[in-house]
């Protein structure tokens, strides 16, 4: 008798997860559900209630979001000097402007390709004739620093239960190798790449690569990113999406719009309620 009452409350709690999943419904009927679903919740971010519901998976821009860019050249900073900052942001800057303007002409080539040309045009434009210190710079790249908050914040997210990943325009190898000095290999269920797809972000290829390795609907993925574009992107894609504003970037006048804003991954976990 008592196991014919425990078999029916485990199948009225399973059909009742089924339910509140929206799992009853037809596929379309349940993509709109989702969706509307998402947008009652933006509309409490905005009143200032900022915790996401029915998501999945936690998924991560990689450089200027867990990796800090700007660490291999400060390792520099015995040859670079005053020079520092501008070889950062010039660096980064014509890093991605590469990136945009090759997939626009459909011309792939990988991150570290792009990585190593656009420095070497930054190292001519500050007249640094010092090929052991692009090596250097180059090979520092592998091992960037994470940022400090990083492995806790993932620890956060894994134990509550959502999937972690990283969707980033790095090779495979550069991701490899940062995750590794990083220590968080275990952190991570996925490590996606743009290689898999021979386009650069913010091609809504890119995104979608993470929605089908995850096998989870867009709106069940919450992408972080410092990059405000990347955020926006991914917004426009139908994701959910915190901006980590790190740098203090103004907003995009792009399609799109991050649900939250905060200036560093420490305050993701409250958010998502991990
Ligand atoms: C990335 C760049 C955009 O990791 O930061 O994809």
């Amino acid at each position: 008798m008592r196991a014919v009452f425990v078999f029916f409350v485990c199948i009225a709690q399973y059909r009742l997860r089924r339910f509140a999943a929206g799992m009853h419904m037809h596929p379309q009927r349940r993509e709109r559900w989702l969706w509307f679903r998402c947008k009652q919740e933006r509309e409490q971010t905005k009143m200032g209630v900022t915790r996401f519901s029915g998501i999945r998976a936690c998924v991560f821009d990689a450089y200027g979001t867990l990796f800090d860019y700007a660490s291999a050249a400060a390792r520099c900073r015995d040859v670079l000097g005053d020079r520092l900052d501008r070889l950062n942001a010039l660096w980064r800057d014509k890093q991605l402007q590469y990136t945009w303007l090759r997939t626009l002409q459909g011309r792939h080539a990988d991150f570290w390709q792009v990585t190593g040309e656009a420095l070497d045009f930054v190292l001519e434009t500050l007249e640094i004739r010092d090929a052991a210190l692009r090596d250097r710079l180059m090979n520092l790249y592998l091992t960037l620093d994470a940022f400090p908050e990083v492995p806790a914040v993932l620890e956060h997210v894994k134990k509550a239960g959502l999937k972690t990943a990283i969707l980033s325009n790095g090779s495979p190898a550069m991701l490899q190798a940062a995750i590794k000095h990083a220590g968080i290999e275990h952190l991570l269920d996925e490590v996606l790449s743009v290689e898999d797809v021979g386009v650069y972000k913010p091609h809504p290829k890119v995104y979608q690569l993470a929605v089908d390795r995850l096998g989870l609907a867009p709106q069940q993925i919450v992408f972080q990113s410092s990059n405000a574009w990347d955020a926006y992107a991914a917004s426009a894609f139908g994701m959910r999406v915190v901006w980590c504003n790190r740098y203090g970037q103004r907003p995009e006048r792009l399609p799109g719009k991050p649900d939250c804003e905060i200036r560093s991954l420490t305050e993701l976990p409250a958010l998502i309620g991990a």
